[in-house]
């Protein structure tokens, strides 16, 4: 009885990453989400014309769909994420995001499904306003 309990409870802490409340999910945002896109994707995806028609700038600009019909951002669901798809290694999209020298890490591909399929908590405000940032390796 014990031993068939033992996966689903590892299933349980594997999955619970990203914290559960409120206040959990807007520091994951804060010190995970919001660094990595402001790094490695605003320098293109913000502004008036951002391609494709991606804005990274805040929910309300990220939460769209592709001129083919599919969400960016589909909350919960990682894998039908165009936004997941863009930067994943061998993923369904054929030019991997972001188009600079280097690919997100396995962490940080991992730490964006994560997000997502915990809600892809993203808030309002000026803490959830995006600004490109230089880094290393985009410069
Ligand atoms: C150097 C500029 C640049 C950077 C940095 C960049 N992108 Fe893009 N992105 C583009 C361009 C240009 C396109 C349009 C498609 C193409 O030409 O590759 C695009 C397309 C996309 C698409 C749409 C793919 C599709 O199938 O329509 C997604 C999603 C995306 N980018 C996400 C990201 C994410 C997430 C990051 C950061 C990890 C990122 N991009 C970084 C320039 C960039």
């Amino acid at each position: 009885m014990i031993i068939r309990f033992l996966p689903a409870l590892f299933v349980v802490t594997a999955c619970s990453l990203v914290p559960a409340s409120k206040s959990g999910r807007e520091h994951y945002f804060l010190t995970q989400v919001k660094p990595v896109l402001e790094q490695h994707c605003d320098a293109c995806h913000n502004g008036a014309l951002p391609p494709p028609a991606l804005n990274l700038t805040s929910k309300a600009t990220a939460f769209t769909r592709s001129p083919s019909g599919r969400d960016y951002i589909l909350p919960d669901d990682p894998d039908c994420s165009l936004l997941i798809s863009a930067v994943q290694r061998g993923g369904t999209h054929p030019k991997m995001m972001p188009r600079t020298e280097v690919s997100l890490t396995e962490d940080q591909i991992g730490m964006l499904r994560d997000w997502i399929e915990d809600g892809a908590y993203w808030p309002a405000g000026e803490s959830g306003t995006l600004r490109p940032q230089k880094s290393r390796e985009n410069p």
